[in-house]
């Protein structure tokens, strides 16, 4: 893997060795901020239009004033990828904060934002989505809005940890009992060939590959029912799978030790899986 050392900050492209910030942070400080994870396949950045709007959405929700537009974050963004050569599979990360300023709780005042996006090699978890993986699941912790893309992850770290000190992939966050989304994925239980997932509400992370899969079950003429499930109705699953920038559309075969039906990816997965390399225009080998 190589290293893709250009950097986007607010004052424009430096190496990352230059990028420094003062302590006194207010993403540091308060986790006040925002941040987007965007894939890139082969070099060329997937779902960047819906990642941009969501960062609007989530800066706009917040009350952060971003420091471009819509198109210019496009063009800042194609411009990272072209100084850094990328080529191979990976990940943009871009997080806004509302600035440096001595440590007050309310807004500093007239404080430009903080912004830096990098540019990080990561290939496909090829042999994960062939063969699926397991989660356990946990207590949904979180505040009333989890739409918003925020720096406060710390729930999200706990139950990740949790999963993975299970040996589990992922952490299926559960709020009395109802399903939310994943600790950084969205959730979805197949039952009698109709998909079902937790509503786009403020409860829930509008998810970029969501939006797609929900096409794609469209596509497919696969029922998309947006209604929680409970985690009582995981054991009698057809089929359960997570997504996201990361995961792609990953099935999970296993939950709280107990075995999703015969504990093998189930065929609405993989067709979605298909149409999802389809349609980010993969042309790698799934192994
Ligand atoms: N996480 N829900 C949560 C809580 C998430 O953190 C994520 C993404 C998703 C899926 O969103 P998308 O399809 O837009 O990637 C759902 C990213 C990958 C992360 O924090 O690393």
């Amino acid at each position: 893997m190589s290293v893709h050392p250009i950097t986007l900050s607010q004052t424009g492209f430096v190496h990352r060795d230059e990028l420094t910030y003062p302590f006194e942070e207010r993403g540091l400080q308060f986790g006040d901020g925002i941040y987007e994870v965007i894939r890139i396949y082969a070099g060329a950045s997937y779902l960047l239009t819906e990642h941009i709007d969501r960062l609007f959405r989530s800066a706009e929700a917040i009350r952060l004033d971003l420091p471009f537009s819509k198109q210019e974050a496009r063009n800042l963004l194609t411009e990272l990828l072209n100084q850094n050569e990328m080529t191979s599979d990976g990940i943009i990360y871009l997080q806004a904060t509302r600035g440096s300023a001595p440590r007050v709780h309310a807004f500093p005042g007239d404080v430009p934002a903080n912004v830096y996006a990098y540019v990080q090699d990561m290939p496909r978890k090829t042999k994960k989505l062939t063969s699926g993986v397991s989660a356990i699941t946990q207590r949904d912790t979180r505040w009333e809005n989890c739409y918003i893309k925020s720096l406060n992850l710390l729930p999200n770290v706990l139950a990740k940890q949790a999963a993975q000190e299970n040996g589990s992939y992922e952490a299926i966050l559960q709020k009395d009992g109802k399903v939310t989304e994943g600790s950084s994925s969205n959730i979805y239980l197949i039952k009698d060939g109709t998909i079902f997932t937790h509503p786009a509400t403020k409860h829930i992370l509008h998810g970029c590959v969501r939006m797609r899969v929900e096409e794609f079950a469209h596509d497919l003429a696969v029922p998309f029912v947006e209604k929680a499930f409970t985690t009582a109705d995981i054991p009698d699953a057809d089929e359960l799978f997570l997504s996201s920038s990361t995961s792609e559309i990953m099935p999970v075969i296993d939950v709280d030790g107990i075995q999703i039906a015969d504990g093998a990816p189930g065929s609405i997965t993989r067709e979605l899986q298909y149409q999802y390399e389809q349609d980010a225009a993969i042309t790698h080998v799934n192994v």
